[in-house]
């Protein structure tokens, strides 16, 4: 049942006229230069008790170089062997002349600070170094990245330089996807990943060194990783007693690795450790700020976009925007005007770049254009330290960013939150910094100059504002207690008590504050403690299979549902048969389903039949049936792709602890939603006389979202995702709930307990 109008190629966006106009009509913003030629990237301070190994010898005062750097003269003696061009490449990074000594300062001290500018070399190069330097030969070497994709992406290049396919030598490990094996000598991986690690081997003894890469993010997992660093120096160099007792048998080097300038404050953290900067190369950037404050940062980021285009010469642009919705919007937009441009005119090869990509659409962001085109790169911040692009030229900054924030409740659960806000001036300059790596460089940013001035400095580590019951009960499992955890920075008493409240009421504590075996349990699992819960309480009620297909869309990184403005009434009616009366739980489960039928003629058997087939080579026909029908709903394939490989791991998790994922419920769906209420209980409200309803652990009035299923529906009870906060607090994700179930909740959780 494919409706035949939307298989036509149909831009989501149309230019409004009054809004939108062609480019070249739209009066362009008024830039005011305020750059005066000069560096503004990284004004540093002085660095004197740095060591600087940019020019492959010590140096102990080194004074940030103002010249530009010179590339360094070919040898081309007739003794030396041409170099294959990644070679060469690397032997021309900024790192590579510091190469020796580098490395004699990480064999000479138990942490090192490495500092040093993007694209110094930092991530690619430090591993292989050690690699060189004999390191692997005692254990792993690991690096860990705040970012999925970046991981996948750094292995995926550094396994390119060692010449070894992807997962021998070099691997990664990501949460829901691992790539290594038991040669695997350098290992990226996530924070969170290393942080799980520690629950099965507290000493994390099969690392030789670990690398602590773009520690000025300071996530949570990374803040954790530092303090759990220093336990495990202590034991692992100095032996039980602190004293050397049985010292070095197995020793640990730590490498700090950050591309800004807090390096004091990590050196101070680990007791004065050795700081090193290397110097990269950066070009000047002439630094525009728009002379208005602009409304719509998509628009401007448009109209700057085709501005630099048609008057600028070559050279890739790098747009920076705060999430995945604004990229997709401005994609469709530039690609739009794009195909209206005279002929002649160099095409527009747009690229998106954002976490939720698939690691395997990310080799387009490193591809270079044909015919003269000019890339365009949308990115989140993760193009402003993690991933370094080649060919950028010009840097537009909408000067927005996402950022995570937790806000503690009084009484009841708090709200996570992920909201646009206002980049730090750190993240500004970084983003500026991009346009000057391989030439002096323009950056445009969609704001004033005193909104600049108006920006915090820096950001706030993540632990000060993220919920924190997953990290706590990480630890608990660890036999740590937070809040006697030696931490960079201590989160607030509110966040602390907040965490509790939620362990305990999940069931993972007692009433003691001390762990219990379903928190033991729940901790086995790679998710949010309030979705393990879920998965957990579905063995009992007999609902694992269909719990699994809810919780794998709900730990995946997109959205399921796509959205566009402009064809609200096309996309309700596209969807109209998959949405359940009960909410949008069971909405998501009947999309699920429908999908993975949508490849089999209609037979729902858990893909098993279309496994076989595509083993067999004839599982085309599926696969385009399947992508087709997810068009037509105005359904992300690639959510529902990527929670396919959630619920393969979770089905692992499943038969480690115990719990039979084949078991469903069929069509009863009562079990399902205890099931997940069990999770969410936190995330409960009932409704109030005036027909708003009102949290039941919490004060909170909540509103459900406009874009729920449930959204004009009064019901007794309602259980929800997320609290998304706008102008107002909406719940999103919302189910329908009998009112009953929570008087027995408390009984059951203690109960498995
Ligand atoms: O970590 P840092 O920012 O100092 O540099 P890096 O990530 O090691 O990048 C060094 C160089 O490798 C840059 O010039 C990147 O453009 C290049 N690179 C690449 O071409 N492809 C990748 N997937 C990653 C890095
Ligand atoms: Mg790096």
């Amino acid at each position: 049942p494919v409706a035949s109008t939307s298989t036509k190629k149909i831009p989501l966006f149309k230019p409004s006229p009054i809004k939108h106009s062609t480019p070249k009509r739209k009066p362009i913003p008024n830039w005011v230069d305020v750059s005066d030629g000069e560096d503004h990237i990284g004004k540093r301070k002085r660095l004197n008790s740095h060591v600087n190994v940019s020019n492959g010898a010590f140096k102990h005062h080194p004074q940030a170089h103002s010249t530009p750097p010179r590339k360094k003269p070919r040898v081309s003696g007739p003794a030396e062997e041409p170099l294959e061009p990644i070679q060469e490449h690397r032997r021309q990074l900024p790192i590579a002349r510091g190469k020796d000594a580098l490395v004699q300062e990480i064999i000479a001290n138990e942490v090192t600070v490495l500092l040093g500018e993007t694209g110094s070399g930092k991530t690619t190069q430090v591993p292989q170094y050690l690699l060189d330097a004999g390191f692997a030969e005692q254990g792993i070497i690991g690096i860990t990245q705040p970012r999925k994709v970046a991981a996948i992406s750094l292995a995926r290049r550094v396994s390119v330089e060692q010449g070894q396919p992807l997962g021998t030598r070099v691997g990664y490990s990501v949460r829901f996807d691992e790539r290594a094996s038991a040669e695997t000598k350098i290992k990226y991986m996530t924070d969170g990943m290393l942080t799980r690690e520690l629950l099965g081997d507290s000493l994390l003894s099969k690392y030789s060194v670990i690398v602590i890469d773009e520690a000025h993010e300071r996530t949570l997992r990374t803040d954790l990783l530092l303090a759990n660093l220093k336990r495990i120096l202590r034991l692992r160099n100095k032996g039980e007693d602190g004293k050397g007792k049985g010292k070095a048998r197995n020793p640990l080097k730590v490498v700090i690795m950050s591309a800004t300038l807090d390096a004091e404050k990590f050196s101070q953290f680990f007791h004065s450790a050795k700081i090193i900067y290397v110097k990269g190369r950066q070009h000047p950037v002439k630094i525009y700020h728009s002379a208005q404050g602009q409304q719509d940062y998509v628009d401007a980021a448009l109209r700057t976009f085709f501005q630099i285009h048609i008057d600028q010469p070559p050279g890739d642009v790098l747009i920076f925007l705060p999430g995945q919705e604004d990229i997709e919007s401005l994609e469709k937009s530039i690609e739009l005007f794009a195909n209206q441009l005279p002929q002649g005119h160099p095409e527009v090869m747009v690229v998106p770049m954002f976490a939720a990509l698939q690691a395997s659409q990310m080799p387009r962001v490193f591809a270079v254009p044909q015919n003269n085109a000019r890339k365009c790169i949308l990115a989140t911040n993760i193009a402003e330290t993690s991933i370094t692009i080649p060919g950028v030229r010009y840097v537009i900054d909408t000067g927005k960013g996402k950022e995570k924030r937790y806000l503690a409740g009084n009484t009841g659960g708090g709200l996570d939150t992920l909201m646009t806000r206002d980049i730090t001036q750190s993240s500004a300059m970084q983003r500026a910094g991009r346009a000057g790596r391989e030439g002096p460089g323009f950056c445009y940013r969609l704001y004033t100059e005193e909104a600049f001035a108006a920006m915090l400095p820096a950001a706030e580590p993540e632990i000060m504002r993220c919920s924190l019951a997953q990290a706590m009960l990480q630890l608990l499992c660890l036999g740590q207690d937070l809040q006697e955890l030696d931490l960079m920075d201590m989160p607030d008493h509110d966040a602390i008590s907040s965490a509790l409240r939620t362990l305990f009421l999940l069931g993972a504590l007692d009433s003691h504050r001390e762990l219990t075996p379903l928190g033991r349990a729940m901790a086995s699992f790679p998710l949010e403690p309030t979705h393990a819960r879920a998965v957990i309480a579905s063995k009992e009620l007999g609902s694992t299979a269909e719990v699994l297909d809810v919780i794998s869309v709900l730990a995946s990184s997109s959205k399921l549902f796509v959205d566009a403005t402009d064809k609200r009434a096309e996309i309700a009616e596209a969807r109209r048969a998959l949405i359940h009366p009960a909410g949008d739980h069971l909405t998501l489960l009947n999309t699920v389903r429908a999908y993975r039928a949508a490849g089999v003629n209609g037979e729902d058997d858990d893909g098993e039949a279309e496994r076989r087939k595509e083993a067999k080579g004839k599982g085309k026909v599926g696969r385009d049936a399947r992508k087709e029908w997810a068009r037509a709903h105005f359904i992300s394939e690639r959510t529902l792709r990527e929670a396919a490989a959630i619920r393969e791991q979770l089905c692992v998790s499943c038969e480690r602890a115990g719990i039979d994922w084949r078991v469903s419920c069929g069509e009863r769906e009562e079990p399902v939603l205890l099931s997940l209420a069990h999770g969410l209980a936190q995330n409960a409200a009932l409704i109030a006389p005036d027909g708003t309803y009102k949290q039941i652990m919490g004060q909170t009035v909540v509103k459900i979202h406009p874009g729920s299923s449930m959204a004009d529906k009064k019901v007794p009870a309602i259980i929800y995702d997320e609290l998304v906060y706008t102008n107002q607090i909406y719940a999103r994700g919302v189910s329908s709930i009998s009112k009953s179930f929570f008087a027995t909740l408390g009984a059951f959780n203690r109960r498995e307990a």
